[in-house]
């Protein structure tokens, strides 16, 4: 028996943009994120004996010092001064990988989180955050989880604000045999478009306030049950004209019956179409079965989620 077990959900990217490149090096994006419930688990015990130790029930996952779980299990670590602290983590993939839904993001984040509570911690939430942006853009977001604006490299967050996040349903497509990498999709991005790239923080800003006050977030809000407007992923037509299963599965996802709005998720090549609700995901999805596997594709029904990572 574990100690703890901690859910680590996917997200989807309603918007990307891409505004510019920051002295960092990093990309300056403007994003909507929103959690779905299609969640990893992560179990945790303590070790005596010092050592953090990772086993998956994915073979084709590393589970060295190369996964955010153990990376997150070592800052943590660190950072509480306790060289001694041990732990036991099993993690039970649901989410798939290199797929653009932040699944290796959300098993860190539920890393923190988990190993927080079973050290007994208590860091806060603030300190989470501020290691959860070491460990990389998205993780933030995942330790937050619901409907999100994603400013800066995808850590500096802002609530939409919703009361409830939609009663949307989303049927998600993923070739289990492409993966796409974040690192070259973004560069791939600054070769193609860097020259016409925004450079001032002032017209960073300015975009940002088009987004806030968008007809996206008016759809998300079901003000006056506005229709959703074309979602938008600079990474999109980027990663398009190199994988083959975004341009089958896109034209898929579109002539699905119901769909209100397709897109890739993140650097792909996981693709989404948002329905009205659960019940039209799943119709739309039978509908397409014989497609998609014909296609190569594996596919999910799930609804929008309003937390992050969370315990239980
Ligand atoms: O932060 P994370 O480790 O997820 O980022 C992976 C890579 O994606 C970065 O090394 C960088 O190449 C690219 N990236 C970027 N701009 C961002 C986020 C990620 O260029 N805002």
């Amino acid at each position: 028996m574990a100690d703890l077990c901690v859910q680590a959900p996917a997200k989807i990217n309603l918007h990307l943009e891409v505004l510019g490149l920051r002295p960092d090096g990093f990309h300056e994006l403007a994003m909507v994120m929103q959690t779905i419930d299609l969640a990893d688990s992560l179990e945790l015990s303590s070790r005596d004996d010092g050592q953090i130790r990772l086993r998956c029930d994915r073979v084709d996952l590393p589970t060295d010092g190369h996964n955010l779980i153990v990376k997150a299990a070592e800052l943590l670590r660190q950072r509480s001064g306790q060289a001694g602290l041990g732990a036991e983590l099993s993690l039970r993939k649901r989410i798939p990988i290199g797929a653009g839904l932040a699944g290796g993001s959300s098993d860190g984040a539920a890393a923190l989180v988990g190993l927080d509570r079973l050290w007994n911690l208590n860091l806060g939430a603030q300190e989470l955050h501020r290691l959860a942006a070491e460990l990389g853009s998205d993780v933030p977001f995942c330790l937050e989880g619901g409907s999100r604006f994603c400013f800066g490299r995808g850590e500096r967050l802002e609530p939409l604000p919703l009361e409830a996040p939609p009663p949307w349903g989303v049927l998600l497509i993923k070739d289990p045999s492409a993966s796409v990498s974040t690192p070259w999709a973004y560069g791939r991005c600054k070769a193609l478009r860097g020259d016409f790239y925004l450079e001032r923080e002032v017209d960073f800003e300015q975009r940002r306030a088009v987004l806030r006050a968008g007809a996206l977030r008016a759809a998300l809000a079901g003000v006056r049950a506005l229709p959703l407007p074309p979602l938008r992923n600079d990474l999109q037509a980027v990663v398009e004209p190199d994988q083959a299963s975004v341009r089958s599965g896109l034209a898929l996802l579109r002539d699905a019956p119901g769909t209100m709005a397709v897109a890739m998720s993140g650097s792909g090549p996981s693709l989404f179409a948002l329905f009205p609700s659960l019940e039209m995901a799943e119709a739309a999805g039978a509908q397409l079965a014989g497609a998609l596997e014909r296609g190569g594709f594996e596919a999910w029904c799930c609804r929008f989620s309003g937390s992050g990572v969370r315990l239980g």
